[in-house]
């Protein structure tokens, strides 16, 4: 079962009030959305939304003796008609904890590890039309170079787009180990700790997922919906979705711009956040142990700022809570 990443970490800085309405845009196997139902109690609120349906099975059983949780089938991109649909007009915390889980991971059907056979599917919504075999089999040489290099930071992403598409001139690709194997003869084998279609099972599994679009959208509809107060967290797993979190709560806590003619003007999309944690917080050495999977996990959180803060660009301390990650 899925073990939540940083879930300490997490909770304390959500600081989510009893009686509090929470979403959890990434319920995965429960365990943050556990925690999160405990700290707003009966009377408070979980959505508890994941775009897996088994996932959203597993979900209905945990918790189907607390009322307080709303499990839902879904993306977090569509978070604003989910919120809306459910009744929740505004959000006191909202978590995304980005990826696969170890679910997903350790069934070889689903397709996402290169270490088990299986299909070539990654899709985490198993409605959804693309799969990463059609990615694989049809997707120009040039496309795939692209997706390799930008959603896998793959620094030979010809290389392996071109061994690919040499191989399906054979025969279709369909499975995890036979594509794992393409991309590891296409780099000379395995060298280091990481194996060599590491990354190339991650740009695709990102392309099948449109997860960058996701992400996008999420960011925009989480931060539109919280309350002044409000904290949104974000768990990330590598660095372009770091960058992506970063940027996107970098607009919304805004900076001054000096003006030519002397004084200085607030930039800053709307609504105005703090930040919660000025560096991402990342695991420590006893939970890399224990969970490997937490080593490259960062951690951002943002506050909805209340009123009028347009001159106000240092960390958030609205509800009495203090910046817990100066530096
Ligand atoms: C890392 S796991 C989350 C684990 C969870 N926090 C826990 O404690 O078990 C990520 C989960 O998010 C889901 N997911 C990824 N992208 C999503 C999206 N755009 N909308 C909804 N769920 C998504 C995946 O299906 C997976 O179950």
């Amino acid at each position: 079962m899925h073990v939540p990443v940083m879930l300490a970490e997490v909770i304390e800085r959500l600081a989510v009030p009893v009686g509090g309405i929470c979403i959890d845009g990434t319920s995965g196997g429960g365990g943050h959305t556990a925690e999160l139902l405990a700290r707003v109690g009966a009377h408070g609120r979980v959505l508890a939304i994941d775009q897996d349906a088994d996932a959203v099975a597993r979900l209905r059983a945990r918790f189907s003796t607390q009322p307080a949780c709303v499990v839902v089938h879904g993306s977090f991109a569509e978070m604003a008609e989910i919120a809306a649909r459910h009744g929740v007009v505004a959000a006191d915390g909202i978590l995304l904890d980005l990826g696969v889980s170890s679910d997903q991971l350790d069934t070889p059907e689903r397709g996402f590890s290169f270490m088990r056979d299986g299909p070539l599917d990654m899709r985490m919504n198993r409605s959804a039309e693309t799969t990463a075999e059609a990615i694989v089999n049809t997707w120009s040489a040039a496309a795939l170079t692209d997706a390799l290099r930008v959603y896998g930071e793959e620094p030979r992403a010809a290389r392996v787009a071109r061994a690919v598409e040499r191989a399906r001139a054979e025969k279709r690709l369909t499975g995890t180990l036979e594509l794992a194997e393409i991309v590891s003869r296409a780099l000379g084998g395995r060298r280091g700790p990481t194996h060599p279609a590491t990354r190339t099972f991650q740009a695709l599994r990102m392309a099948v997922n449109r997860e960058m679009e996701s992400l996008e959208t999420g960011l925009e509809a989480g931060i539109a919906l919280l309350k002044p107060g409000g904290r949104m967290a974000v768990i990330t797993f590598h660095s372009i979705e770091d960058r992506a979190v970063k940027s996107r709560f970098a607009a919304h806590v805004g900076r001054w711009e000096s003006l030519q003619q002397g004084g200085q003007v607030w930039r800053g999309e709307t609504p105005a956040l703090g930040r919660i944690t000025r560096k991402p917080v990342v695991a420590d050495g006893a939970e890399v142990e224990a969970n490997p999977r937490a080593r490259s996990a960062k951690l951002r959180v943002v506050e909805r700022l209340g009123g009028n803060e347009s001159h106000v660009s240092g960390d958030a301390g609205a509800r009495g809570r203090e910046s817990q990650d100066g530096g």
